[in-house]
Formats: structure tokens, C-alpha cells, sequence
């Protein structure tokens, strides 16, 4: 393997604060994460727009990445209540989180409003997060496969050649704060799916980083992460506690 793959595909972990936190509260998460000391992985929190200045000012100068958990296809205008990739860019934000299945249930997201704002966040130089996920009607329906092959095609035609530069998470719908964890072996069986359509689409398919998210605890991830293709996880309610986002994260030195 070159020093560039297995840096590339180097594990990352990426806290979904959801709409959680406070001054407070995150001044304390914050100060957690960095008193941890080196972890075997790139780290990321994506908090919600109003406490990315403290995020940005917090984590200056330390080895976490900060990042935004939505952000808008369109890069200024008449749009209320959205955020721009220029404006995140400002805020130094290294990610941002494009149809989170939360996204795409709540506020009617569809596949290609995804892919455009996963298009307008890379172009401002903001690797774009891209979920996808089946419900569990869908698995049971035995529509997993068709279902996330038709979420993620929407991006790569986006993209087109940068798609090779998202990050994307597969999170089944189900396993999204429930407790209900996919198997290793059920994550990775999805994972190598969406690896080979990558592979069809971009020759930096080998290099990029696929995570797995959905109940992803302390207790699970070293066996989820010791896949061979999942690299690394998007955390939810695990990422709001330092303690349990650390061990996550060392969790990672099994990839
Ligand atoms: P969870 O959320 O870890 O709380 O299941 C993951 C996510 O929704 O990104």
C-alpha cells in the first residue's frame, strides 16, 4: 500500500451533535475532546450553525476538524434561514453534513437538492458528508441495495469528477438512534456495494473514506471499524458525551 493510500484511507470519526448543546455544555465537550491527547484517527464535530465560532475558536490550533451539519445548494440570496458553503467556508469549516436521513425524511430532501449541496459545498473547498441509508420497510423489502445505489448516483452524476473527493456515510434509517446497531458484517456487506459503484465512477474509489453511522456506541465500534470497508464512523448521541466520543475514537486504531 503507498504512503498516500493508507494515509488517505486513515480512519475518520465525526460527531453529529444534532440540534444539542449550549455554551456551556459544549465549552466542557470541547475542552474533553482536546485533553484526550493524540487519537488514532482524524476527528471532526459537526455542531449546529450558531456555536460554530466557538467550535472554530475553541479547536484553532488543535487536531480537531470542525464542520456544519447542513448546508445550502444555493451560495447567496433570497433563501431565509439557510447557510451557505461561503458563509461555513468563513467559519473555517472542513465538513459539512449533505442528507442526513433526518434531512431527507423531516424537511423533504431529495436525492438531487443532496447532491447539489454537497456540489456547493466542495466548491468552496468543504468536503462534503453524503448520508445514505434505507428504512427499515425498505430492507425488509429487500430494496437496501437499490435504495442506496440510487441515493449515492445522484451525487456522483453531480459531481462528476470530484466525486472521488466526498466522504459518504451509510446509516441505515433504523439503526439511527435506537439502539439497534447494523452487524459488522450487514454495515460491510453495504459498504462493499458502495465501494464498487464508487469504483465505476472514479479511480480514487480505493482511497475514500466510507463511515458507517447508526448507534455506533464504545462497545461496538472496534468491531464495526475493523471492516474492511467501513473507515470510520459519523456518531449521533454517542458524540455528546467526551468520554464515549473518545473511546470511539480510539476504537479506530482497529482499521
Ligand atoms: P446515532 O446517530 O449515533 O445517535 O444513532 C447517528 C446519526 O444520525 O448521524
Amino acid at each position: 500500500m503507498s504512503a498516500q493510500l493508507s494515509d488517505s484511507r486513515r480512519p475518520l470519526v465525526v460527531g453529529n451533535w444534532k440540534m444539542h448543546g449550549s455554551h456551556a455544555a459544549n465549552e466542557q465537550l470541547l475542552e474533553g475532546l482536546k485533553s484526550a491527547g493524540p487519537l488514532p484517527c482524524e476527528v471532526a464535530v459537526c455542531v449546529p450553525f450558531p456555536y460554530l465560532a466557538q467550535a472554530a475558536e475553541r479547536l484553532a490550533r488543535s487536531a480537531i476538524a470542525w464542520g456544519a451539519q447542513d448546508c445550502s445548494a444555493h451560495e447567496q440570496g433570497a433563501f431565509t434561514g439557510e447557510v451557505s458553503a461561503p458563509m461555513l467556508a468563513d467559519f473555517g469549516c472542513r465538513y459539512a453534513i449533505v442528507g442526513h436521513s433526518e434531512r431527507r425524511a423531516l424537511h423533504g430532501e431529495s436525492d438531487q437538492l443532496v447532491a447539489d449541496k454537497a456540489k456547493a459545498a466542495l466548491a468552496k473547498g468543504i468536503t462534503p458528508i453524503v448520508c445514505v441509508g434505507e428504512t427499515l420497510a425498505q430492507r425488509e423489502a429487500g430494496e437496501t441495495e437499490s435504495v442506496v445505489k440510487r441515493q449515492l448516483s445522484a451525487v456522483i452524476h453531480t459531481l462528476a469528477h470530484c466525486a472521488g473527493e466526498m466522504v459518504v456515510a451509510y446509516e441505515p434509517v433504523w439503526a439511527i438512534g435506537t439502539g439497534r446497531t447494523a452487524t459488522p458484517e450487514q454495515a460491510q456487506a453495504v459498504h462493499a456495494l458502495l465501494r464498487a459503484q464508487l469504483a465505476a465512477a472514479t479511480p480514487r474509489a480505493a482511497q475514500m473514506k466510507l463511515l458507517y453511522g447508526g448507534s455506533v456506541k464504545p462497545d461496538n465500534a472496534a468491531q464495526l471499524f475493523g471492516q474492511p470497508d467501513i473507515d470510520g464512523g459519523l456518531i449521533g448521541g454517542a458524540s455528546l458525551k467526551a468520554a464515549d466520543f473518545v473511546a470511539i475514537c480510539r476504537a479506530a486504531a482497529n482499521h
